[in-house]
């Protein structure tokens, strides 16, 4: 199984770099990558960065100048569905614009789902109120809005209309996780994401576990607890799309560093990770993805 796992690794900057910024970080990334390009390949290993909506063309343009354009895809995060008058809104049509050329969409990140942060007591197993307020029941969705699972199956759809790979995110907070949750949450919202797809729609998906407990907190999932949650969520893929095995890469994210990722990977569902904070330095991301591909080698 693990000679013919597929490893992905996605760069979440989330709002952490600048335009300016940017720049620097793929000359960086470049000098250091160049050298592994084959044993990328070798591993079919794919790596995609999301910068904020703002750097997207920045870091196009040096991803061309760097030469690097085939070797490290773009991620748009959190797109809104429509174009048209939401202020504030980055739309899959404008990322996917040839002087920007994401690929991949971020969908239903967790800080884009957390509908308590901004309306405190909603639990996010109140679909109803949460899709009251997100604008989805009424004509006109509005931007300003929280990924819930209806949002999140919106989303999906449209990636998967303009021909990009959505990445979509799940998992549980702590709280959920304390009260023995994990499983229902995890059952809830990839049943949400899946909704309505056929298998081939769902062959096409990319799925990130990241427990909300690990974002950013330093906190890694034992590879025990990651691997418990992958095999869920890829029984779940399999039950949706009929298969006896699981074609679509599932990958972890939640504080994963150079010095964790290779007992992540080397679980029978982790197939890579979706990197937050050690993303944002291109020689530790470089030293994570490496250290990923050299658990395969
Ligand atoms: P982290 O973030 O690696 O900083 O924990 C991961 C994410 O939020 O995607």
């Amino acid at each position: 199984m693990e000679g013919v796992k597929k490893l992905f690794f996605g760069g979440n900057w989330k709002a952490a770099v600048r335009p300016s910024q940017t720049t620097g970080f793929f000359a960086k990334f470049a000098a250091g990558l160049r050298g592994h390009v084959y044993d990328l390949e070798m591993a079919g290993a794919r790596v995609v960065v999301a910068p904020p909506s703002a750097c997207l063309s920045v870091a196009r343009q040096a991803l061309v100048n760097e030469g690097l354009e085939g070797v490290v895809g773009l991620a748009v995060q959190d797109p809104w569905i429509a174009e048209g008058a939401y202020t504030g809104a980055t739309t899959f049509e404008m990322a996917q614009d040839p002087l920007v050329g994401a690929q991949y969409a971020l969908i239903g990140h967790s800080e884009t789902r957390e509908p308590h942060r901004i309306y405190g007591s909603i639990s996010v197993l109140d679909e109803t109120r949460l899709t009251e307020i997100s604008g989805l029941n009424g004509k006109n969705p509005r931007p300003f809005r929280i990924a819930t699972d209806a949002v999140v199956n919106r989303m999906t759809r449209k990636a998967l209309e303009v021909g990009m790979t959505p990445i979509v995110c799940v998992g549980e907070t702590l709280e959920e996780r304390e009260a023995g949750k994990t499983r229902q949450i995890i059952q809830y919202q990839m049943s949400g994401a899946l909704a309505g797809f056929t298998p081939e729609q769902i062959g096409k998906m990319i799925i990130a576990y990241e427990p909300v407990w690990a974002i950013g907190t330093g906190k890694t999932a034992s590879p025990e607890q990651a691997q418990e949650a992958h095999e869920q969520i890829a029984r779940i893929l399999m039950e949706h799309s009929h298969t006896a095995e699981n074609v679509v890469p599932i990958i972890y994210g939640g504080s994963m560093k150079p010095d964790n990722v290779a007992e992540l990977v080397h679980q029978r569902d982790i197939h890579g990770g979706l990197i937050g904070g050690a993303s944002l330095k291109p020689e530790v991301f470089l030293e994570l993805i490496l250290n990923g591909v050299r658990a395969f080698s």
